[in-house]
């Protein structure tokens, strides 16, 4: 590690004060009925982490609680808002989602929990914003959606809470795999005035204290996640912006090529952990 990025850490990350070790012990069921694996083994490519783990665990009791319960979860709101959209009809086709795929409730279990994966007919890695859009542009005639918009994010959280409790499974070989790699180097490359990676916070930090927030492992099982801070459904891309930014770096489009193989290693990275969209976070 260079000099200079240990000294930037070293300024930014206190000592834990909470509890050591950071993740607690504490059990993720929603609504008293669906269980989450907030722990798992971490998945084979990984190659310095041994267990990995839901950023519900570094959340306070408070925080914790409005995930368990979906009458406390805000995000919920948000994810019904979704279920209107899913339902309007809209663009030049006279067409609805629900016109193709039914309830979200018998098309959509699972779905979360693959993505992004591998499109054979467009020959490309999507992420499930780019596969609602282009359900929108290819299969009912309407303007894409803004790829972290607010409708954007309802349609995550209706389609994510389809799969919760399934265990995250995203493939890494195969078609994807250049794509993979690509994400895996964005992950561990140092960028901005502080010289920081991913890892840098969310591989070697997590657990510890950075100002008054505690670091998890930047896992995307939750998203999309309602944010205490902003009040607010937060797609996954908004984050990574959010993050490398603190970094005080030139960030990347949302949307755009780097972010998707940011996101497809970054999910890859929570294999085995439960889909828990939409989540609650500080
Ligand atoms: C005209 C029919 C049609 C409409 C309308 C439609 N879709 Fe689709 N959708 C499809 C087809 C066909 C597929 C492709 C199935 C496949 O190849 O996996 C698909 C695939 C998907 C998938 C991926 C499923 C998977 O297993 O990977 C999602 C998510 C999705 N649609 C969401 C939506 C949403 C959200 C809307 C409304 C904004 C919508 N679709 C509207 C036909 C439609
Ligand atoms: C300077 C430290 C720092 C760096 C570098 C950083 N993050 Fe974060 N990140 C945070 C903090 C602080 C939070 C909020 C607390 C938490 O969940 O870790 C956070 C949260 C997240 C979350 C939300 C986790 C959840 O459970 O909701 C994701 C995802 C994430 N970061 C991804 C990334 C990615 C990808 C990168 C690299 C582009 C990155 N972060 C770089 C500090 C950092």
């Amino acid at each position: 590690m260079k000099i200079k990025a240990l000294t930037a850490i070293a300024a930014l990350v206190a000592a834990p004060v909470a509890f050591a070790g950071g993740a607690d012990d504490d059990k993720l069921v929603v609504n008293g009925e669906i269980e989450m694996v907030t722990k798992a083994k971490a998945p084979a490519h990984m190659e310095n982490v041994d267990e990995v783990i839901s950023g519900w665990h570094f959340r306070t009791d408070e925080t914790q609680a409005l995930q368990m319960d979906d009458f406390e979860n805000q995000g919920m709101i948000f994810a019904d808002q979704g279920l209107d959209a899913w339902n309007t009809v809209a663009g030049t086709e006279d067409k609805s989602c629900a016109s193709c795929h039914g309830a979200p409730e018998d098309s959509m279990v699972g779905v979360r929990a693959v993505y992004p994966k591998w499109n054979d007919d467009a020959g490309e890695v999507r992420t499930m914003a780019m596969q609602i859009n282009a359900c929108r542009t290819e299969n009912m005639g309407a303007e894409p959606l803004k790829y972290t918009s607010g409708a954007m994010a309802n349609m995550e959280a209706l389609i994510a809470m389809q799969s919760r409790g399934l265990p995250v499974n995203v493939a890494i070989d195969g078609p994807v795999a250049e794509t993979w790699e690509k994400g895996k180097e964005l992950y561990y490359t140092r960028t901005g005035q502080l010289e920081l990676s991913c890892a840098s916070c969310h591989e070697e930090n997590y657990g510890n204290y950075i100002r008054a927030d505690h670091l998890s492992q930047g896992q995307i099982n939750g998203f999309p996640t309602y944010r205490l801070k902003n009040a607010k459904l937060n797609t996954v891309h908004a984050r990574f912006k959010g993050c490398v930014r603190d970094t005080r770096a030139e960030t990347f489009k949302p949307g755009g090529p780097e972010f998707i193989a940011l996101e497809l290693y970054v999910a890859s990275r929570g294999n085995g952990l439960s889909v828990e969209g939409p989540s609650v976070r500080n």
